[in-house]
């Protein structure tokens, strides 16, 4: 396929009717003539945004006339050299390789410093060769730069996809002829144009190697993306990071194990616990009374903490039986990081292996920035006994498509993974219709974070959370005394561009965190997660008089075509991937402002939130801040904040393994039992409100006061503000005399 990267000329006189004008435009005519879109510019404008053309170019020509360098003295020509020296550090800094010309009429590489001239593919001049010879030159350069580009499995697609093979074997739709056949699938087509289509095929197609047995261009691609991530053992996952943990916990634990899990973790391992029939102690993280999730504290992991839990835990028969593995989630949701170094001192060989659950950090290893603070990486040593795993959602952070994930290995001292049996486990899970362009985007996604690329993307990303940070500090200190959104985060924020890593490690003294005494340097807290607090609650638990909860401010938000990732009680959260702009977190910012503007005048909810208004007509009159009263009413009644953090921290006594009480369901052994008669009841399924979707019960706990006090309100709430619905799931609504009732599946 012909990819369009033109070659990008900077001359201050590309449209000048002069000997220099006239010469430059004949070498961009040549490479035009050669089939070579040009982009002609006559000056770099802001380097930093000019710098980013590296990702649409295969090659810069950088002219330097003699007119930039005046007499030629040595002041005259550090002046000539300071742009062309800032341009080429801009590029360098983002990309290795693309080739750079500089293009003189006298001027030699005599004059050009070597910090300049080792980083240029070639110096050409002006009126020695022939246009056309200088543009095949450059072109051959440009071509060879391009090639090198595309990583083993989009390569390998790509090539198939275009080489106009007949399909005989699935999918159905056979490179999407099918669709062409109806009205309602040529649009489809026409949608996801062709090239998806082609590259939609099985793993029938031998040159595109398998997935499942990691051969051919996919075993090619993994390679590669483990030495970038410099993991020893690298595995693209089709299904999500919900899949990877399984595959992991699937090689590693069996029925009976011990297993040692972050209470707040992702049910996906909740859902490996049900499925591998393990016995799980759970570690309990701190809470803030703003609903965030804080960090595991550190005494927890000491492993005379964990032997108290096992001895505690019923169904362990064997209590001296070595946990097989440990899994964190890193970083919580809201950006909370554990130092891995710490924790590999304290549990290597403890514990058989030790799995982050990095669904939110694929980013972390290529910046200095996050050292320590994620499991595998360059220059980390290996732990002595124990394996690290660690799960990613490329999808979430980087540039994969949705359900892109990938699982990565670090072997330990003394053991290696048995790939032939870890693959029976990745097996298990894995559909044996892999969807090739989501392998393709792991494959793509990998090389696009080589250093330096990764690097500076990464540095990008926070740089643009920090000065949506700056953004809002700023508004808030001109509003003066009147209210604004606070962002929930350090005290410290560096002036400009990018933050030291000591700025963002949680101190135990520290208020503004709200998790108590922490551990010296165990955790930081991940800037590129933004969490925005709405005011109306404090971080003791303590409200205000008035106050906006969240999820009034995000329905306003998405009414204005801004969606946010996660919505708590009087915080939500944004991310800043690397596909954020400043476009994106500036309307942010100006949204909020208009938020800020119709509250402060009582606008009425139909002209501001009509979409809801068409949905719930009920609140067509009320005023937006009349509306946020109602409801920072009855928050502050019944003491959301406390409640939810008590129930998140309340005593969960498991009654049976989850497996066992998930089994009762399997065979129809469960009641609906409605939340009044719940408390002292062993629940067979997850239960998980949203916000802020963490499992609160799991199969074979039984439900506490303080948990059925919570569901209480939760109904109350509901019938007061329906359309505001606390949604929870596992919580079944049914109609009963024109009342909703709600139940629970509990064991019988
Ligand atoms: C901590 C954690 N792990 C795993 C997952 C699942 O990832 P995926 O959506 O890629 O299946 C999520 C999803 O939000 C998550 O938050």
């Amino acid at each position: 396929m012909k990819f369009n990267f033109p070659i990008i000329i900077i001359d201050e006189d590309f449209r000048s009717e002069n000997a220099s004008g006239h010469g430059i435009r004949a070498l961009a005519q040549a490479i035009e003539k050669e089939g070579i879109e040009v982009v002609g510019m006559t000056s770099y404008g802001d380097l930093t945004s000019f710098a980013q053309q590296q990702s649409r170019a295969s090659a810069f020509v950088l002219s330097i006339d003699d007119e930039e360098f005046g007499g030629g003295s040595v002041e005259e020509t550090e002046v000539a050299l300071r742009t062309l020296r800032a341009f080429v550090e801009e590029i360098r800094f983002k990309n290795a390789d693309i080739p750079i010309y500089l293009y003189g009429e006298t001027r030699t590489s005599r004059h050009i410093p070597n910090d300049i001239l080792r980083e240029l593919h070639g110096f050409i001049h002006m009126h020695e060769d022939t246009p056309e010879f200088v543009a095949r030159h450059m072109i051959r350069e440009a071509k060879s730069y391009m090639d090198s580009l595309a990583p083993p499995f989009f390569r390998a697609l790509v090539d198939y996809a275009q080489d106009g093979s007949y399909s005989w074997h699935c999918p159905g739709h056979s490179g999407g002829v099918a669709f062409l056949k109806s009205p309602v699938g040529r649009m489809f087509h026409q949608f996801f144009g062709e090239n998806m289509l082609r590259a939609d095929v099985c793993n029938a197609v031998d040159e595109l190697g398998q997935l499942l047995d990691h051969t051919g261009p996919v075993a090619a691609s993994e390679r590669n993306a483990a030495r970038i991530f410099n993991a020893d053992h690298l595995f693209f996952v089709t299904n999500g990071t919900s899949t990877s943990n399984k595959i992991v916990w699937h090689s590693m634990v069996a029925p009976d194990d011990i297993v040692v899990v972050d209470r707040n973790c992702h049910k996906s391992i909740l859902h490996a616990i049900m499925m591998t029939g393990a016995v799980p102690v759970f570690l309990t993280p701190t809470r803030n009374n703003f609903g965030i999730i804080g960090p595991i504290p550190k005494s927890e992991f000491e492993m005379a903490n964990i032997q108290k839990k096992i001895d505690a835990n019923p169904f362990i028969k064997d209590k001296k039986k070595k946990p097989r593995i440990l899994t964190i989630t890193q970083s919580t949701y809201d950006g909370v990081l554990y130092n891995v170094e710490t924790l590999k001192e304290m549990l290597d060989g403890r514990i058989d292996a030790l799995h982050f659950d990095e669904a939110w950090l694929p980013h972390a290893a290529f910046h200095d920035f996050y050292k320590d603070m994620h499991a595998i990486g360059r220059d980390r040593p290996r732990a002595k006994e124990s394996m690290v795993f660690s799960t990613q959602s490329t999808h979430k952070l980087l540039a994969g498509l949705s359900q892109a994930s990938q699982i990565l290995v670090r072997d330990s001292e003394s053991r290696k993974l048995d790939r032939d049996c870890f693959n029976e486990a990745y097996l298990m899970h894995t559909s044996t219709s892999p969807q090739y362009a989501i392998i393709a985007s792991c494959d793509v996604a990998a090389a696009m974070m080589e250093p330096p690329g990764g690097t500076a993307l990464v540095e990008e990303s926070i740089a643009e959370a920090l000065d949506f940070r700056r953004a809002m500090r700023k508004v808030d200190a001109e509003f003066g005394t009147d209210w604004w959104f606070k962002m929930w985060g350090p005290d410290y924020l560096s002036e400009e561009g990018m933050a030291e890593r000591e700025d963002w490690v949680l101190r135990a003294d520290d208020r503004w965190h709200g998790f108590g005494k922490l551990a010296e340097g165990f955790n930081m807290l991940d800037p590129i997660k933004a969490t925005v607090v709405t005011p109306g609650l404090d971080v003791d638990g303590d409200f205000a008089d008035s106050g906006i909860p969240a999820s009034i401010v995000t329905k306003y938000l998405a009414e204005h075509g801004v969606v946010v990732e996660k919505c708590g009680l009087y915080s939500f959260f944004i991310m800043f991937t690397i596909g954020i702009t400043k476009g994106r977190w500036n309307s942010m910012v100006t949204e909020l402002q208009q938020f800020k503007d119709d509250y402060d005048k009582n606008q009425p909810l139909w002209r501001v939130l009509p979409e809801f208004i068409a949905k719930n007509p009920r609140y067509e009159k009320i005023g937006l801040r009349d509306l946020c009263d109602q409801i920072h009413g009855i928050y502050k009644a019944n003491d959301v904040a406390r409640l939810t953090t008590e129930m998140y921290l309340s005593s969960m006594v498991p009654a049976m393994k989850p497996s066992d009480a998930f089994a009762k369901m399997a065979h129809g052994e469960i009641e609906r039992v409605s939340i009044d008669d719940l408390e002292g009841r062993v629940t067979a399924v997850l239960l998980t409100p949203y916000p802020p979707g963490i499992p609160l019960l799991i199969p074979g706990e039984r439900f506490n006061k303080t948990i059925v006090d919570y569901l209480k309100f939760a109904r109350e709430f509901n019938k007061k503000f329906p359309g505001f619905e606390t949604d929870i799931h596992g919580l079944v609504a049914e109609k009963s005399n024109g009342e909703r009732v709600y139940y629970v599946d509990c064991v019988k």
